[in-house]
């Protein structure tokens, strides 16, 4: 039986993988907060220790990723969006040789994480159509379409598929089929009568959209039109997905990040490429 080239480099990357990981575990991240972040607020010693653990969880499913892809250790790596660094000060951490570029909507969150982080600054559009950032291995898009309405949805897909590298792979969060339990059981994301909103479209088509209300728009997300409760549901996703040859579906799972989002794997070569 022969081997494949990817089989026969596998336990070397993966040896590779565990001793940055080793590293980083040892020594730890910088736990320097943004003090411009409006998003987080830690009310209780718990809130900030879950912010930074919520970090480390996204790492576990980033190694995941890439070594069940196959990849090795990625060079080029873009946090989209970076937000205030939730996750950027973990890659710093796990990948110190990496450059690792900063992206967000807000110049604030960019210019933080490029000053602690030491990331590529990355000022992004709301109009993805229009956002050129080159290329990466890695692409981490952590809470992003959680809350996009649907045509923002897919441009934000389409603009993650043309900046991966040739051998890239993106890592994506979802809200999915958990999100309607937590709504119902464990806390609230938005109002119910918001949220049923979007509960509705969801157990229509499989994707589901909300604004968040006027005020909150307004005090804390006033760069964007439409920024709200996404709900998708795993078949609709697939099915979009399943459209785009250029990138071929690596993974799934439900509940995932931080046993809460879900999280889909997908990347270059495409399909039949
Ligand atoms: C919930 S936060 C997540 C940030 C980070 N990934 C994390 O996990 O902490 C969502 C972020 O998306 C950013 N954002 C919204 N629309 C964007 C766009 N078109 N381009 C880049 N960032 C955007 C917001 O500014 C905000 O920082």
């Amino acid at each position: 039986m022969s081997i494949s080239p990817v089989s026969r480099r596998f336990p070397s990357f993966s040896a590779k993988y565990m001793a940055l990981w080793e590293s980083y575990i040892k020594n730890g991240i910088d736990e320097t907060l943004d003090p411009t972040d409006k998003e987080n607020e830690f009310p209780t010693a718990w809130h900030r220790q879950h912010y930074f653990d919520v970090g480390y969880d996204a790492m576990r499913i980033v190694v995941q990723s890439l070594l069940c892809a196959g990849r090795d250790v990625p060079q080029r790596i873009l946090d989209f969006p970076c937000g205030s660094g939730r996750v950027t000060r973990h890659l710093r951490a796990m990948f110190p040789d990496a450059q690792i570029g900063g992206c967000d909507l807000y110049a604030s969150h960019v210019d933080f994480c490029a000053s602690r982080f030491a990331t590529v600054p990355l000022l992004s559009k709301e109009n993805l159509d229009q956002l050129d950032v080159g290329t990466w291995d890695l692409i981490f898009c952590g809470s992003l379409l959680t809350h996009l309405p649907e045509a923002l949805f897919w441009s934000t897909i389409d603009f993650i598929s043309r900046s991966l590298s040739p051998s890239g792979i993106a890592v994506v969060t979802l809200e999915g089929r958990h999100v309607l339990h937590i709504q119902d059981h464990k806390w609230k994301l938005i109002e119910d009568d918001l949220f049923d909103v979007a509960r509705h479209q969801y157990h229509e088509k499989g994707f589901g959209f909300v604004d968040y209300n006027t005020d909150l728009r307004a005090s804390l997300f006033n760069a964007q039109e439409s920024y709200g409760v996404a709900l998708t549901s795993p078949g609709w996703l697939m099915n979009g997905l399943s459209k785009l040859d250029d990138i071929r579906i690596l993974g799934f799972s439900e509940r995932d990040w931080d046993d809460h989002q879900d999280v889909v794997v997908f990347g270059k070569p495409g399909v039949n490429a």
